[in-house]
């Protein structure tokens, strides 16, 4: 637990309301909040007990398996403050079922739900003057799994650490809300059989440079194809892809290229509630050409409208604004989340 000293700071800096924050130029870069959440545990035991930390660097050392064979996941939510003033987390149990299945791809101990969306909330609480006031913005959560023992092998780590730091950020693309996006053609972001399914902290590196060019040349960000094939829409650098047609609207079929995104997962049960038809399917790159809308989902981006594609020097532009099928769907996940609209599904946890 933290000191006495420590929780006298934590409770002083928790009774002002708002962190010293410029909150209308929030954009999605690291700003330090109070604290993070630390729990660490060896290899073949469980996770049992962790604890509420100053935020502050880590020590690791350098044969820590995290630094030298990648031996880590993350996770990504967000928490939201409301009119009223409560703070709400967005399905935060599906990340913790995520994190355990890429865990297990990872051969690392995963905490339990409840240890990880407790570990959320207390960290979401110590950092509650960071949560941005409604329509602001909200806090992101970012968990991590890495191990952090030593191993000069090819082998996992005896000992492994579970940590959570907040950031507050905005909208992921700030200011880009037609983005304007190229298709890939040399990198493939996975394989099959590979670890593009789970949110393995290796997926992210591999395609720095496919974006960094993209953005040289005036993109927004790249959509990369199957491995296989090099012929299927696959997912963008950071969220998946939909395409619309008419009243159906397809997503990649997760056959373990793809990451299981929770707003992916959201939109589609909202999309068919909405009674709009939903496949997931492979997508050759010709239907995207041919769709009359295309948008893009994840935590970060939350519901992103595409405004144009690139793909073999042709370049196509789609519906986007407010009566865009991207654009009601981002009204009913936001007005759910923001607690505008009734949570039918009980998708929305009150920390
Ligand atoms: C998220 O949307 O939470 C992500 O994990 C994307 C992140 C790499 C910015």
């Amino acid at each position: 637990m933290a000191s006495t000293s420590e929780q006298t700071t934590c409770e002083t800096m928790n009774s002002e309301k708002y962190a010293d924050v410029n909150w209308d130029e929030l954009g999605f870069s690291p700003i330090p909040t109070d604290y993070m959440f630390v729990m660490k545990c060896s290899e073949g035991e469980n996770f049992l007990q962790g604890n509420l930390t100053p935020f502050g660097n880590i020590e690791l050392s350098p044969s820590a398996t995290i630094l030298n064979t990648g031996q880590g996941i993350f996770e990504g939510l967000k928490a939201y403050r409301r009119e009223d003033d409560r703070i709400t987390l967005f399905r935060p149990e599906q990340n913790a079922i995520r994190m355990k299945m890429g865990a297990e791809r990872m051969c690392m101990p995963s905490p339990s739900t409840e240890q990880f969306v407790d570990a959320v909330k207390q960290t979401v609480l110590a950092n509650k003057r960071w949560v941005p006031p409604p329509g602001k913005g909200s806090l992101y959560v970012r968990p991590l799994l890495m191990g952090s023992g030593s191993a000069i092998g090819v082998v996992p780590a005896p000992e492994y650490t579970f940590l959570i730091y907040t950031s507050p950020v905005g909208n992921y693309y700030k200011g880009d809300t037609s983005l304007n996006v190229i298709v890939e053609e040399k990198f493939r972001r996975a394989i099959p059989s590979g670890a593009g399914g789970v949110k393995a902290i290796t997926n992210y590196a591999p395609i720095f440079q496919a974006v960094t060019q993209a953005k040289t040349k005036g993109f927004s960000d790249v959509l990369f194809l199957d491995a296989k094939t090099g012929r299927n829409v696959e997912e963008l650098s950071l969220c998946n892809i939909f395409i619309v047609k008419g009243n159906v609207i397809s997503t990649p079929a997760m056959l373990g290229t793809i990451l299981p995104g929770v707003t992916r997962k959201s939109i589609i049960d909202i999309a068919l509630d909405s009674c709009y038809q939903v496949e997931e399917r492979v997508i050759p790159v010709e239907d995207l050409m041919d769709a009359d809308e295309v948008f893009c989902t994840g935590t970060a981006v939350v519901v992103n409208s595409v405004g144009s594609i690139t793909y073999q020097g042709k370049r196509v532009e789609y519906k986007t604004g407010v009566e865009s099928v991207s654009q009601k769907l981002y009204a009913t996940l936001t007005g759910i989340q923001m607690g505008r609209i009734e949570d039918k599904m009980g998708w929305t946890v009150e920390v």
